[in-house]
């Protein structure tokens, strides 16, 4: 049976005054952060939230720090309602959807930048991006006061920024990453597969297929130049463009490897028509 008595909070102070009291009784309390849009991938995060504690707090913000001028933020999928449901009957407990003015109120001047690990990769191509990200989970990690946050290792960049800055800033939060969700074909999910043609949809999964060849070269003892430059020309074949970028990177610090001898992580972005996709693989040590 699924529990329907999702409480749904729209201000910090009310969301706090639960939060502690669900502490106070000795509950564990997990967040995961969502920009809504939710998908099966989301509602694993939830899953796995209930695994780990009786409270799940789910937050829905559409956060426009973290868009570029000429990215998705208008057209980005807005359907609270259809969210509110599925949170839900995953068994969330509690919905916490802030507006801007909770967010961002007149004036609000203060930015978290991350170095080092928000270089290259995605930040390269967005920038302000993982400013953005830092900025508002910090926010909400300090308004909702959880003991875990979930986030999805589909944005591995995003996770490994979030690690840094609660670890620097010494929040008070233990960070987890879950795996990737994918379809039967590989396509990893995500609320922009929605914006792909039938066409388009049919070509997606060749994203993770590349990077699971070259997990299989890697842990063969190849070397990673050579495998990337042929999954780029690859995804080039099967209509991808343009590739941002495809790389293999240190899986903690992120920094260039050429071959697999430390673990390490395959990522990958490129626009398939209008849409850009992002994934990643970790690649086994030979
Ligand atoms: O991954 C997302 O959906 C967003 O980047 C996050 C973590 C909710 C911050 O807005």
């Amino acid at each position: 049976m699924s529990d329907t008595s999702l409480i749904r909070f729209e201000a910090v102070a009310p969301l706090r005054a639960q939060v502690a009291a669900w502490r106070a009784a000795g509950e564990r309390v997990v967040l995961v952060p969502t920009m809504g849009a939710l998908h099966a991938g989301h509602l694993a995060l939830v899953a796995r939230a209930r695994e780990l504690g009786r409270r799940t707090v789910a937050s829905i913000f559409v956060n426009p720090t973290q868009f570029g001028p000429t990215e998705d933020f208008s057209r980005y999928p807005r359907d609270t309602e259809t969210d509110l449901a599925l949170l839900a009957e995953a068994g969330a407990d509690a919905a916490y959807l802030p507006d801007v003015a909770t967010m961002y109120p007149p004036g609000f001047s203060t930015r978290v930048e991350v170095d080092e690990v928000s270089q290259g990769l995605c930040g390269a191509f967005r920038p302000g991006h993982f400013s953005g990200v830092a900025t508002v989970v910090t926010k909400l990690l300090n308004q909702v006061q959880p003991d875990i946050a979930l986030f999805g290792e589909k944005d591995y960049q995003q996770l490994l920024v979030i690690r840094r800055a609660v670890r620097d800033l010494d929040l008070p939060v233990e960070i987890q990453g879950v795996p990737t969700l994918r379809e039967a074909d590989g396509l990893a999910l995500s609320s922009r597969n929605r914006y792909l043609s039938p066409e388009e949809r049919r070509a997606a999964p060749r994203l993770h297929a590349v990077l699971a060849s070259i997990a299989r070269g890697l842990a063969a003892g190849a070397e990673a130049g050579l495998l990337l430059a042929e999954g780029r020309a690859e995804l080039e074949a099967a209509g991808f463009g343009p590739v941002q970028y495809l790389e293999v990177r240190d899986a903690e610090t992120l920094a260039p490897v050429e071959r697999a001898d430390r673990p390490v992580r395959i990522l990958a972005a490129a626009y398939l028509g209008r849409t850009r996709l992002i994934d990643n693989l970790a690649a086994v040590t030979p």
